[in-house]
């Protein structure tokens, strides 16, 4: 097991198209919340794990990477989606220059998936379109469907929820990025109704935005709670959500 030597920085960027997201900000946390997650995770042997918008294929090469790296026995399926057709070609080519696979699939969130995945799903890790924009900008062609989240950044993310709570399993594991603007306290309660626990994993603040990254997972799944201590201050954040903005978890830039 090759443990704490890992770092995310051993993703190189071996290809790159002007219609496709870079890593970011955004995505760098998204990677150091599944680190700083890496024990519980390795704990929790996903079986099959899901990222919806993959980009540039950053988070999904470097969630295979840490599962492979580091439970060499791992018999975990990847798959990826994106709207962006250019997104699929530049992720394929980052999970193959680092000798990793996953099933890339073109799709609006999982459509399509959702028969063959519905409750299989025990990892799924989702940086959307976050940023508040005029609607008629959601899900157009190309890098603008990177951002767009319409009225509070909420369109695609308001989606997604319901679809996480169909595909995962009854163990599963949402991690998802969102923006104060996006009212993170308010989609835990949604989530709350729907019999989800949830934590904020990594919070971080830069120039222009005040990132959060959420894990969701289901009340019921004491396995959870039982491998992390750090689930039960979890659940003490919950319960202050509204209070959001006050609790600084903050890591540190990337
Ligand atoms: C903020 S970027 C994140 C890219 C990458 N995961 C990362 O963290 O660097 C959001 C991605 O979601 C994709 N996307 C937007 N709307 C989508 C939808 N409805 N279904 C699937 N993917 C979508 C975009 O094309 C873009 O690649």
């Amino acid at each position: 097991m090759e443990g704490i030597g890992w770092k995310t920085a051993q993703i190189r960027l071996v290809s790159s198209h002007p219609e496709v997201y870079e890593p970011c900000d955004d995505s760098f946390a998204l990677v150091d919340a599944l680190l700083a997650d890496r024990t519980n995770l390795l704990l929790h042997r996903p079986a099959i794990c899901l990222e919806v918008g993959c980009g540039s294929g950053y988070v999904i090469t470097s969630l295979a990477l840490m599962l492979r790296r580091q439970i060499p026995s791992s018999a975990a399926y990847f798959l990826a989606t994106d709207i962006n057709p250019h997104a699929l070609s530049v992720t394929g080519e980052t999970l193959a220059a680092h000798g990793v696979e996953a099933e890339l699939l073109l799709a609006d969130i999982a459509s399509g998936l959702e028969d063959r995945l519905a409750g299989k799903v025990d990892l799924m890790v989702v940086n959307p379109p976050y940023v508040p924009t005029p609607e008629d900008e959601v899900g157009a062609p190309g890098i603008a469907a990177a951002w767009a989240g319409g009225e509070n950044g909420r369109r695609v993310i308001d989606r997604i929820l319901p679809a996480a709570d169909r595909l995962l399993s009854s163990r599963g594991w949402l991690y998802m990025v969102t923006l104060t603007a996006n009212d993170p306290s308010q989609i835990c309660r949604l989530m709350g109704r729907k019999g989800y626990a949830s934590r904020i994993v990594v919070q971080r603040s830069t120039e222009e935005e005040n990132l959060q990254i959420i894990k969701f997972w289901r009340d019921a799944d004491e396995e959870s709670a039982a491998s992390s201590p750090t689930t039960i201050a979890g659940r003490v954040i919950e319960s202050l959500a509204s209070h959001l903005p006050r609790l600084s978890s903050f890591r540190g830039t990337h």
